[in-house]
């Protein structure tokens, strides 16, 4: 991964054609007659639109029965797209198994985490380890690279369609208890991780262990009596699903050697360990749907941890909506100006494609009213399909200088899938603690002073970042303590917070004092853990300025660092509640308790410039500002999500790009509601 790191330009298509950010998406052609598939063409060409991903559920298509194959309908659409000079990314049709399928081997369905075992419907609705549904997933991808893979227009493989979920079958039993075989070697091993001598839980016989779910360990979908149990469940129904795309990536890879291979992912998605699966994957790629209140930082920091798990390379934006969805309650549409506002936040964060779901609205089903390049209007006096239009034109103009480019952030914040599992499941504190609230917390103080940050796993290089943030690291992996305590030696500042270094990763908690094995890092002993209910708060002073305490209040102790401030109530009134331990050349900071907006805000600051590290604009309410570097130049962003025009002094010369206009440093420009401005920083050459 951080070899990948160090190079400042690497493009996702290896095909020597691509040479802009591609435009597109998801087209169904095959849901249509084949008279409306030259008017398509047509309008593509309109609208500036250049790939398409094809074949995304076609697999009932595909094969009629067990042993038919037909092919000749794609094979259509196929000449169809080439003849018209299209990219293709090529789906496997492997996220819905055909009805016969499940008529005939029922085995290929899902079991629902209450134990009842689901029909033939929906889709993303196969059984992950069912023998029958791996065999012809394979089979199918392999038809597929063997009948398409010499298309010269093919430019990647899409696995799949967005893996989730989960399965409860006697299947899954079966191959969990393999897969705690594998892990374990031992019953002795597994007693002891699991700790089961707890409510009398040993097992014998490997043969004993059910699935954790409804009927066995839970009493709610996220309430377990025995965490260690249903945390290798998580694990293992993500290596499950992570082995299907395997199959199938494996399938493809004997016949076509050099189509990059990805899967569509879907952000912060708990069910899978997305870190694990970017090893797999070529490049990552991603579907974006926001709602209309969702925050654009959270949007931010999705992307940034799809660039995150590849490495820092830049990912495919997969899928995102032109107008509306169809999913949520209030399906509001864009309004004028956001969809491409929001696809070049994409690309500001690491995309090098800007794509759809979907090009022509269909008639029936549960997407007909999800919007589309084409309307149900069928033309093209449409005011989504001319702001695709215009991006489309803007895209081509502004040609491929960031392809490739690099977001070079000096800060980084830890995010690990079996952290946030064990987190949740732990039967904690309090039921209110959700890991991703806490990560967005940090998140967003650095998103609102323009500082670039990756999110890191735990199995990454930390060398380049000055700051490290790692809220409620609940779960230190065995050795990872050496990770922290090396980086901070080195002149790392670390920030950690309450509820960390508590357990390992069998969520089995260390003994002697909390937290664990960072109690030496951090210079601290925590003694006791308040939760305080919604609505209650303490607080303390910092620097003059008041903040709330709430959620958890860790009581402790200093056993060498620096008590910075104190709490202000309560029986623990005067106990240090924010700590700084200088280690080696670096400071470890303890953040014990969770506080307000503007507290991380100045936190962030405050830690940033003792770390060196810059903005990258002073920051303009409601203006993102992101930067990318490829060979081409340093890329500059300002996204304006605000309702207002706001007025921009620029603070470095440059050129802003859509408007061919060279500006000097400290020269004012007006940016208009949600416009974009891409800046290519340094003289105009
Ligand atoms: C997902 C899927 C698409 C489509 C869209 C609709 O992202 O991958 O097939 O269903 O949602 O928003
Ligand atoms: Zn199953």
């Amino acid at each position: 991964m951080n070899e990948g790191k160090k190079k400042d330009r690497e493009r996702i298509f290896s095909h020597p054609g691509v040479k802009k950010i591609l435009y597109g998406g998801d087209y169904n052609p095959e849901q249509w007659p084949e008279e409306i598939w030259e008017e398509d063409m047509r309008l593509f060409k309109l609208a500036g639109v250049d790939c398409v991903t094809l074949n995304v559920f076609s697999w009932a298509a595909l094969q009629p029965d067990e042993d038919t194959y037909c092919f000749e309908r794609l094979d259509r659409i196929m000449e169809l797209v080439r003849k018209n000079g299209l990219y293709v990314i090529l789906a496997t049709s492997t996220a819905a198994h055909p009805a016969w399928m499940a008529k005939k081997y029922p085995e290929v369905l899902r079991t629902e985490f209450s134990g009842i075992r689901r029909k033939f419907g929906s889709r993303h609705n196969s059984c992950p380890n069912s023998p029958v549904y791996r065999k012809y997933s394979r089979r199918l991808a392999g038809k597929l690279a063997e009948r398409y893979g010499g298309y010269e227009n093919v430019i990647a493989w899409h696995v799949g369609n967005e893996y989730g979920g989960e399965c409860y079958c006697e299947n899954c039993e079966r191959a969990f208890r393999e897969w705690l075989r594998e892990k374990y070697k031992t019953l002795e091993e597994l007693n002891r991780a699991w700790n089961t001598s707890f409510w009398g839980h040993t097992f014998y016989d490997w043969e004993e262990i059910v699935v954790p779910n409804m009927q066995s360990e839970h009493f709610e979908e996220n309430r377990t009596t025995f965490q260690g149990i249903s945390l290798d469940y998580r694990r293992f129904c993500s290596d499950s699903m992570l082995r299907n795309y395997r199959d199938e990536k494996e399938a493809i890879r004997q016949v076509t050697k050099d189509i990059p291979v990805t899967t569509n992912l879907m952000g912060f998605y708990k069910l899978l360990d997305y870190q694990k699966w970017a090893g797999y994957m070529d490049f990552v790629s991603w579907d974006n749907y926001p709602a209309n209140d969702t925050p654009p930082a959270r949007i931010a920091m999705n992307h940034d941890l799809m660039r995150g798990i590849g490495g820092g390379r830049p990912f495919a934006l997969m899928e995102q909506t032109p107008s509306v969805t169809n999913w949520l309650s209030y399906n509001a549409l864009k309004r004028p100006g956001v969809m491409r506002l929001l696809s070049w936040q994409a690309v500001a964060h690491g995309a090098d494609t800007v794509l759809f779901f979907q090009m022509r609205r269909s008639i029936g089903a549960c997407e007909k009213y999800h919007g589309a390049l084409i309307d149900h209007a069928g033309h093209e006096n449409t005011r989504v399909f001319r702001e695709m239009q215009a991006l489309g034109e803007e895209l081509k103009r502004l040609g491929g200088g960031t392809l490739g480019g690099r977001t070079p952030a000096k800060a980084a914040i830890l995010v690990d899938w079996d952290n946030w599992w064990a987190l949740e499941y732990s039967a904690g504190p309090s039921c209110d603690l959700k890991y991703l609230d806490e990560v967005e917390r940090y998140y967003t103080a650095f998103y609102e002073q323009n500082i670039p940050v990756d999110f890191v796993s735990v199995g990454d290089d930390l060398t380049g970042y000055g700051l490290l943030v790692a809220p409620v690291l609940y779960m230190v992996k065995t050795g990872y303590e050496q990770v922290l305590y090396s980086y901070v030696e080195a002149g790392g500042i670390l920030v950690t917070t309450f509820f960390s270094g508590i357990v390992n990763e069998h969520d089995l908690v260390v003994t002697g004092g909390y937290p664990g094995r960072l109690r030496k890092l951090l210079g601290i002993w925590v003694e006791e853990i308040d939760a305080l209910p919604a609505g209650e708060q303490n607080g303390f002073v910092w620097n003059g300025k008041h903040y709330p305490a709430e959620l958890l209040c860790d009581i402790l102790h200093l056993e060498g660092a620096a008590g910075e401030t104190v709490y202000e109530s309560d029986f623990y009134a005067g106990s240090p509640v924010l700590t700084s331990n200088p280690y080696g050349r670096g400071t470890a900071w303890y953040v014990a308790t969770r506080s307000s907006r503007e507290f991380y805000h100045d936190l962030v600051k405050r830690l940033a410039r003792d770390a060196g590290i810059e903005e990258l604009h002073t920051p303009v309410p409601e203006v993102e500002v992101c930067e990318r570097e490829s060979g081409e130049g340093r890329f500059l962003f300002f996204l304006n999500h605000g309702q207002e025009d706001v007025e921009l002094t620029m603070e470095e010369a440059g050129v802003w790009l859509q408007r061919e206009k060279s500006c000097e440093k400290g020269e004012k420009v007006l940016l208009r509601a949600k416009d974009v401005m891409v800046y290519r920083t340094g003289e105009d050459r």
